[in-house]
């Protein structure tokens, strides 16, 4: 009896862990990709990462899924300063977060229209972009290519950055900026972690307390 209930507690448990080795098996990349170790819990790293966004990677990209008033509110900032800091004062509260870039541009300039990066970590994994944005090399003097998405018409952005700053200020800076995209692909992420725990919790008690009522119910009952 006790063993029939364990057997199809396990079984359970292995159906509900199913999707997980899913996501797990799912191809991988031909490059060994460089690990971010980022924190969507860090608000200071998500501040530092929301002005290199704006610096670096705005003038062709949006991330037009979430508006300021939104970031402000998550990040730890008052919506003046999501306005100030990400916006030059151009954009209002409510906004979405759009490119500075006019429509077409990107198409003219590179060929290609600079995507929307609301999703993009969800789709490809923080990896994925930080290796993308650290990835390039000079091929000949003066022209760049990247490891990750060979012949890419998106310039060697973060040159620059990379040229000035020591190191570890280099590290921390795109750390920071896949900090901030990962966050823009969920914004309730740890949100949804911190009520998660409670929800199994909850739900585990609640099992313990069904299961010995049933054994309650059941017990005068010959079966
Ligand atoms: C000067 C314009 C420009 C700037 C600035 C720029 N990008 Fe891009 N980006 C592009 C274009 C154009 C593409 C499309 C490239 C392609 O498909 O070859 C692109 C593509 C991407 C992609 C998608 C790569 C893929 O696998 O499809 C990511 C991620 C990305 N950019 C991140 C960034 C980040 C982060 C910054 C800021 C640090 C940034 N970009 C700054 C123009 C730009």
């Amino acid at each position: 009896m006790k063993n029939t209930f364990l057997r199809k507690l396990s079984l359970m448990l292995a159906v509900m862990m199913l999707p997980f080795g899913l996501v797990h098996a799912a191809p991988g990349y031909n490059i060994e990709l460089e690990k971010v170790n980022n924190n969507v819990r860090d608000q200071e790293s998500l501040q530092r990462g929301a002005v290199l966004f704006a610096n670096y990677c705005m003038a062709c990209h949006s991330v037009e899924l979430i508006r300021y008033n939104r970031i402000a509110r998550d990040i730890g900032w008052t919506d003046e300063q999501a306005i100030e800091n990400m916006a030059f004062n151009q954009a209002k509260a409510v906004d979405y977060v759009k490119t500075r870039m006019e429509p077409g541009v990107s198409q003219d300039l590179f060929g290609i229209e600079a995507p929307d990066l609301s999703l993009l970590t969800r789709v490809k994994g923080n990896d994925y972009i930080y290796t993308f944005i650290r990835g390039y090399y000079e091929e000949e003097e003066g022209k760049w290519n990247n490891k990750v998405l060979t012949g890419t018409s998106m310039p060697n952005v973060l040159e620059g950055l990379k040229r000035h700053a020591s190191d570890e200020a280099y590290d921390q800076a795109t750390t920071d900026i896949v900090n901030f995209l990962d966050y823009v692909g969920e914004p309730s992420k740890v949100q949804r972690w911190d009520l998660g725990w409670k929800v199994i919790l909850f739900l585990l008690v609640l099992l313990v307390l069904t299961y010995l009522l049933k054994r309650e119910y059941w017990k005068d009952i010959k079966h």
